[in-house]
């Protein structure tokens, strides 16, 4: 308990999945929540996206936890609105400490628009860096950043591979900058006392994955896959003998870069990943 008493930690893309499971386990261990989320559909994902409803419940869950939250509707894309939508929650909850930019599309499908290769970009990439300029401001001595990336992120580069759709390329891209934008960062705010790292988790059992345009781009072999048939092939893509990750065992580890236990470690590549990474590299083609 206690392992975040009293910071402020802003969250992007808060409303439910991995976001929401931030918002609770840092209030859980004494954070108060800015949950900023943009509770609409994508143009591209083929999947719904969260609503006003989730982004409620999260901040409900919050104050079960007994901390404070305060929640905004806003897009990632839109730097001015991001600004002013720091301006006024870090206003009310009086500082902000952690910022954990995790908004995020994966708009994969065998045919995807080219579109979804440019929205990904916009979401994932421009919107961390839009949230990174808009706490930045308000951050000082001691502050840390944590930047979401993926396995897709680590993964040596596929997208120019025969089938790889224009979604799943901008998604790929989209998490390779990242990566090297948190290290990047992480040297130029090191001086400041301020640190910024990159959690790159595997599957996790949200929207973003548990949908039939992502079944059909991991078994593509398949006319009509189920969440049973793609379970396979996720086992096989880890080291470790399980499908999914649990939306907690991120948490975790953006609990620990959140708080003072992680105090001088900055500019790292966190894999979350049951040794996914390691086994790609070493030569397994898990569609194979
Ligand atoms: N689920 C996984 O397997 C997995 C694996 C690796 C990385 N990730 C990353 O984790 C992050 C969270 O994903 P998730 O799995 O919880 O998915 P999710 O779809 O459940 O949650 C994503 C949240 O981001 C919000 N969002 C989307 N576009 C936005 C925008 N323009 N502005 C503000 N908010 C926006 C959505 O409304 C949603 O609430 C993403 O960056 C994703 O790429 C997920």
């Amino acid at each position: 308990m206690n392992r975040v008493l009293n910071k402020t930690v802003a969250i992007t893309g808060a409303a439910r999945g991995l976001g929401r499971s931030h918002a609770v386990r840092l209030a859980e261990e004494g954070a108060d929540i800015i949950a900023l989320d943009v509770c609409e559909d994508s143009s591209t994902a083929r999947y719904a996206g969260a609503t006003r409803t989730d982004l409620d419940e999260t901040a409900t869950l919050v104050e079960k936890a007994g901390r404070r939250v305060v929640t905004r509707q806003v897009d990632v894309r839109d730097r001015a609105a991001l600004q002013q939508a720091f301006e006024e929650a870090v206003a009310e909850l009086g500082g902000l400490d952690v910022v954990v930019a995790n908004a995020g599309i994966s708009p994969i499908s065998p045919d995807a628009p080219v579109t979804a290769f440019t929205e990904a970009i916009d979401v994932n990439l421009v919107g961390t860096v839009n949230t990174v300029h808009a706490a930045l401001p308000h951050l000082g001595d001691g502050a840390s950043i944590v930047l979401t990336g993926s396995v897709a992120g680590l993964m040596p580069r596929y997208d120019g591979a025969a089938g790889v759709g224009h979604g799943a390329a901008g998604y790929a891209f989209s998490k390779h900058m990242i990566a090297e934008y948190g290290e990047r960062l992480a040297v130029r705010l090191a001086p400041s006392g301020m640190r910024v790292n990159v959690v790159h988790p595997t599957n996790a059992p949200t929207d973003l994955l548990k949908n039939p345009a992502a079944y059909r781009t991991f078994r593509p072999d398949l006319e009509n896959p189920t969440a049973d048939d793609v379970e396979q092939v996720f086992q096989r893509m880890h080291g470790m003998p399980i499908a999914y990750l649990d939306t907690s065992d991120v948490s975790h580890a953006v609990v620990f870069l959140a708080s003072d236990e992680s105090r001088y470690i900055t500019g790292a590549q966190l894999k979350i990943d049951a040794g996914l990474v390691g086994k790609l590299e070493a030569g397994f083609n898990y569609l194979a």
